[in-house]
């Protein structure tokens, strides 16, 4: 057993003591700009290790190189192609990982025997200031015990993984509150495995072109980010999606059953008055509404209910990133 320092108001001392645990070989929890993650020496494959072994995740799903400027992308990609320069320049750093050619020195562990790598350069002072400090590049996934939604709080990350980890760097919440957004730069067309605050629009606007991973509109293709096959997101309770045509069901279902929760926004809870709810923000407001639904889903994982109904939001901008970790959330395939 491993007893958990939570760092809160971290000094420069403090960064250097986290950077040096890194250089031994530990993990150390660190705060982004999207969700915590579990970091380690990106070149330590034995320190990488763990990270598989402490969040029991699945051996083949690679994890992402984390850096602190763009220089420190060298040192893991062995090919910038014209569209991640473009990306980079417009939204590094920020909520982005780019998928590039991995240069060889780092461990197939990492990349889970992929030629690729995602590398990302968070905006977070202290991720910043922590992966400095370690003077490599932090490998990272997000740090839950995988299965469970991502951590938004040193108190989520706590929850998780004391007595597994020497140190939580504490950041307090998280900005977006969900994973970055993943695109693959290693197609012709760049590709978005994975949606998040930047949007489909968003990269449109610089690259004129991008794709969708097929398993983003199709649940039966393979998705080419190995992790976005699992049941990610998943409570406890069975989960289910609804919108304003489907407000009866829910009423009644609420109104004749004890242990139900509601995950909606306060326009929709002003209507309902359900016993367990959670309030994830303004419909219109869907910045608030993707920061707040990791905690949502975390809530109702310590609630005793049997079914949950999650109000869906509209597909554009960052609703495409929300619906689909709520779809995810409510998929019945594991
Ligand atoms: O916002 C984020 O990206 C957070 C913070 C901590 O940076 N990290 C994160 O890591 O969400 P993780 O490990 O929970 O999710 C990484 C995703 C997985 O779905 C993984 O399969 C995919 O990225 N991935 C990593 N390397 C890849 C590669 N070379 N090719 C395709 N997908 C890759
Ligand atoms: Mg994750």
């Amino acid at each position: 057993m491993i007893e958990t320092r939570i760092l809160k108001n971290p000094t420069a001392e403090d960064f250097s003591v986290a950077g040096d645990l890194i250089r031994e070989g530990k993990l150390v929890a660190f705060p982004t700009e999207t969700v915590y993650g579990l970091g380690a020496d990106g070149f330590n494959a034995k320190a990488c290790d763990k990270i598989f072994a402490v969040k029991e995740r699945p051996a083949d799903n690679p994890l992402i190189e984390h850096v602190c400027s763009l220089e420190m992308v060298d040192r893991v990609a062995r090919e910038i192609p014209l569209a991640a320069e473009k990306l980079f320049a417009a939204f590094s750093p920020g909520p982005l990982t780019l998928i590039l050619k991995k240069r060889p020195e780092i461990p197939s562990e990492v990349t889970a025997g992929l030629d690729t790598v995602g590398v990302r350069f968070p905006d977070h002072d202290f991720a910043r200031a922590f992966i400095k400090a370690a003077d490599t590049p932090i490998a990272a996934p997000s740090a839950n015990i995988s299965g469970r939604p991502s951590p938004t709080t040193a108190q989520a990350v706590f929850e998780d993984l004391h007595n597994k980890i020497p140190m939580i760097i504490d950041g307090g919440d998280c900005n977006f509150g969900l994973e970055s957004t993943i695109v693959d730069c290693t197609s012709e067309i760049p590709t978005i495995l994975r949606p998040g605050a930047i949007t489909r629009e968003m990269l449109v606007e610089i690259l004129g072109e991008v794709q969708i991973d097929s398993a983003l509109k199709d649940s039966d293709a393979v998705p080419k980010a190995p992790g976005m096959k699992y049941r990610h997101y998943a409570p406890r309770a069975a989960l289910k999606l609804f919108n304003q045509d489907s407000l009866d069901e829910v009423i009644f279902t609420v109104k004749n059953f004890n242990r139900v929760g509601l995950l909606a926004s306060s326009e929709t809870l002003e209507k309902i008055p359900a016993k367990i709810s959670f309030n994830y923000g303004s419909r219109h407001d869907l910045r608030s509404i993707a920061a707040n639904l990791y905690e949502g889903l975390r809530f109702f994982d310590d609630q005793e209910v049997d079914l949950i109904f999650a109000e869906e939001t509209v597909e554009t901008g960052l609703g495409f990133a929300i619906m689909n970790r709520l779809r995810k959330a409510s998929s019945n395939d594991f």
